[in-house]
């Protein structure tokens, strides 16, 4: 019998909502097909966007939106996506297939499908191939809402009010396609563009505007490239400078058999299987690692790491274009995802946001679609599920796991956990097992809380589980009922290849 033990009493910390964020580049199907079909679609759209898509998106409640990309970020001119359609300039997509990208979708359009969505938005700057000056005037043009070059614009454009940027990137994956520079290149090029990346409106109503910076951190393991950064951009004796970074981004993928082959969506077998959640709970370990640098510099924790690409990412479905990373999405995607926000929330003194890549036909996405057709993937699913930890309180949790798998290199966690109080005093347990084959009793006890009732559902399937056009609702949320109240907490079964989530109400 394994052992959970919640302490509600030690809170840890605020879980951001934005830790469930997502991402969408000008990669493959994702913007357009998948999230734009234009106003003249058949496909039922608002203003463009899909109808099913956005309300999809919405009952998992979407908290922030990463655009433009990613590579297509330190690409993209900003003025090429605005004003009629018609006129937008056409470019080649060097990074993603090659496609011409007509520009149909730009500043207007991301900022409509946030506001359809409620979400926060995170637009990424070009910093490797953008001028300082072209950062500055795309701040101006969206936020600034005096008279001004860049507002007079916006507004000829047809929109009068300014729009808001919760968060901004300076430049994407800088140490690779944004550019191939070294950290203190980079680091002094940050200090120069977010200088530029102004509160605009501020002199004019003493507001703060609100745009919270994001620095380009390390891919995966480079240490390095942390500390380097860190040396030159974050000054903990100088007040004034941190308040130039809020973020440090961190990206990291699962190719379960390398960058190079990465191993199919589907066809997998249970050694890939086991190497694949090894490789997911990884984030384990750069997330410390990276922390505690970042610990030396800002001991606080003011500025925050943001994952803001991150999923498993694998060959290609066969008969796709190989520049579009278009992948199936199975139960196996769904452990990742439950044991890799299960890390984020248990880590939320220090991750502050998390985006996964990416939100739809891209990698692990949460939506697929087909001409008119969409589908939830089982990631979807445990997103749903998930919801409930957004803006809730960490809680103190410990579950005795043991590692499991078919070869010492790559074994993993039997059980991950994280447990949160919500505003309502209730506390949501979410829990994965990833074996193969055996089901788990777990006894968990409270600590100075008694339950009144608890609530279950569950992702859970065999091994290669999936939805698909023809069978879209193989993989959903069930109701989950193998659990009860025992004298000091409660007692439930776990079964493998699942995802758990528990509501437990508390008695008054
Ligand atoms: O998400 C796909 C790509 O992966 C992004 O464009 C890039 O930032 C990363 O390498």
């Amino acid at each position: 019998m394994a052992k959970l033990v919640i302490n509600p009493e030690k809170q840890v910390s605020k879980i951001q909502k934005e830790i469930y964020g997502h991402f969408s580049e000008h990669l493959g199907r994702c913007i357009y097909e998948g999230i734009y079909v234009g106003e003249d679609s058949p496909i039922p759209n608002v203003n463009g966007m899909r109808t099913d898509v956005v309300e999809a998106l919405k009952k998992i409640k979407i908290p922030v939106l990463r655009w433009p990309g990613g590579c297509f970020a330190d690409e993209y001119h900003w003025k090429d996506g605005i004003g009629p359609k018609g006129t937008r300039k056409k470019m080649i997509n060097t990074h993603w297939g090659g496609v011409v990208e007509d520009n149909s979708f730009g500043t207007h359009e991301y900022f409509e499908l946030c506001r359809q969505l409620g979400c926060e938005t995170y637009v990424n700057g070009n910093l490797g191939s953008g001028t300082v000056q072209e950062m500055s005037e795309w701040v101006e043009y969206i936020t600034f809402k005096g008279i001004s070059p860049m507002a007079d614009l916006r507004k000829e454009n047809g929109h009068e009010e300014p729009w808001k940027i919760d968060f901004f990137g300076v430049g994407n994956e800088n140490w690779g396609c944004g550019g191939n520079m070294n950290p203190d290149f980079y680091a002094n090029e940050y200090r120069r563009y977010q200088t530029y990346v102004r509160n605009y409106n501020s002199q004019q109503d003493g507001k703060e505007s609100g745009i919270k910076k994001v620095c380009c951190g390390p891919n995966a393991d480079d240490y390095e490239w942390t500390r380097e950064v860190l040396k030159t951009c974050f000054n903990h004796c100088d007040p004034s400078i941190h308040g130039h970074m809020d973020g440090l981004s961190l990206h990291y993928y699962v190719h379960p058999e390398g960058w190079q082959i990465k191993g199919s969506a589907t066809e997998f077998d249970e050694e890939a299987w086991y190497k694949t959640l090894s490789k997911a709970y990884y984030m384990e370990e750069l997330i410390r690692r990276h922390s505690a640098i970042m610990d030396d510099f800002d001991p606080d924790k003011k500025i925050g790491l943001m994952v803001d690409e991150w999923g498993t990412w694998y060959t290609v479905e066969p008969g796709t274009n190989p520049g579009f990373l278009y992948q199936q999405n199975t139960i196996r995607d769904a452990l990742a995802a439950g044991m890799t926000l299960n890390i984020f929330n248990k880590h939320a003194d220090r991750v502050k946001m998390a985006n996964l890549a990416q939100m739809v036909n891209v990698l692990q996405s949460v939506i697929l679609t087909e001409g008119s057709d969409m589908i939830l993937t089982p990631t979807y699913h445990v997103f749903d599920m998930y919801k409930a930890h957004q803006d809730a309180m960490l809680v103190e949790s410990f579950i005795d796991s043991e590692e499991i798998g078919l070869t010492e290199e790559y074994r993993t966690p039997n059980l991950t956990e994280s447990v949160s109080l919500d505003k309502k005093g209730n506390l949501h347990i979410t829990v994965t097992n990833a074996s193969l084959t055996e089901t788990y009793p777990v006894d968990t006890h409270m600590i100075e809380f008694s339950a009144a009732e608890v609530l279950g559902e569950m992702v859970q399937g065999e091994m290669h589980s999936m939805n698909t056009f023809e069978n879209p609702e193989c993989v959903t949320v069930k109701e989950f009922t193998d659990v009860r109240i025992t004298e000091n907490g409660i007692c439930f079964n776990i079964p493998p290849c699942a995802v758990l989530h528990l509501t437990v109400k508390r008695k008054v």
